[in-house]
């Protein structure tokens, strides 16, 4: 049809300007030559009403949701996939019979990413480093993932408490205090500004251990240099973020996008 304009997607967060998701989804669109546009829009918590009347009166298709509204979209939608009724947190929404629904494909993304470095993550100890939005997938992927052990740390105590009343088995330890694990991932915020510091001591936990980093931008995070400076195995989250895109980009346009040594170099800086 002549007068058919282009489906609309959009990644809302605050801040946005980092995300790379339309870049991704854009070279994603192009190569699987759909109709489509893939924007970005910083938003407050006043813009969500408005932004689901747009959803149902399809002006917008779809959308990504990153830091700070993985939670708070929820009561705006009609329906959750059970992963993400049972983390309580959204990254894609989609309508689907009229209903607006919320999913998570981050819990993939990080499943995904894990499996193509091949770490066999089997009766590990985990030690996550964080409590915000995307600390509830990790322990959901983790949980899958049958390692033997997940403890939380994060600055503020009482974050990690919450998250117990989702996940009962967790094992929360004070900031700094680093118990034994075999990986440790970095799911606070810190890193994302390259003049970043941790006040953490990491010179005494030894080698063997994997430090995997959640921040995909910049890739060589202050978290990962203390890892290599160590003598540790590291990895960003890049892959993750790649696996929780082309997740989302398969709900919305029911196509699998592939990702290649070209995808990865479309968001080195
Ligand atoms: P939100 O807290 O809104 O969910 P987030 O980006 O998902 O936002 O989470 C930020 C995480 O980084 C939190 O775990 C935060 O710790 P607090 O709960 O104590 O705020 C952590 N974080 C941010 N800056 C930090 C710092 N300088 N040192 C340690 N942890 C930090």
């Amino acid at each position: 049809m002549k007068n058919m304009s282009k489906k609309k997607y959009l990644v809302i967060g605050n801040p946005i300007d980092h995300s790379l998701s339309p870049l991704l989804h854009n070279y994603w669109i192009k190569e699987s030559n759909i109709e489509a546009v893939y924007e970005k829009q910083k938003m407050t918590i006043n813009d969500l009403k408005s932004l689901f009347l747009r959803i149902q009166k399809k002006e917008i298709t779809g959308v990504n949701v990153t830091v700070p509204f993985k939670k708070e979209v929820i009561s705006y939608l009609d329906e959750l996939s059970p992963e993400a009724q049972k983390t309580q947190s959204v990254n894609t929404i989609n309508l689907n019979n009229g209903k607006v629904i919320g999913h998570n494909t981050d819990i993939n993304g990080f499943e995904s990413a894990i499996k193509d470095i091949q770490y066999d993550l089997i009766e590990k100890k985990i030690l996550i480093l964080g409590a915000g939005g995307v600390v509830p997938s990790i322990i959901f992927a983790l949980n899958k993932m049958k390692v033997s052990e997940i403890a939380v740390s994060n600055r503020t105590k009482s974050k990690v408490e919450n998250l117990r009343g989702i996940f009962q088995n967790i094992k929360i330890v004070d900031w700094g205090n680093f118990s034994d694990f075999d990986m440790v991932i970095n799911a606070t915020s810190v890193g994302l500004k390259k003049t970043d510091t941790f006040n953490l001591d990491f010179s005494k936990i030894g080698k063997g251990k994997f430090f995997y980093d959640i921040i995909y931008n910049p890739s060589d995070t202050i978290f990962l240099k203390k890892g290599k400076e160590t003598g540790n195995q590291t990895e960003n989250g890049k892959k993750m973020f790649l696996y929780q895109a082309a997740a989302a980009f398969k709900i919305w346009h029911g196509v699998q996008p592939e990702i290649n040594d070209e995808t990865i170099r479309l968001l080195d800086e």
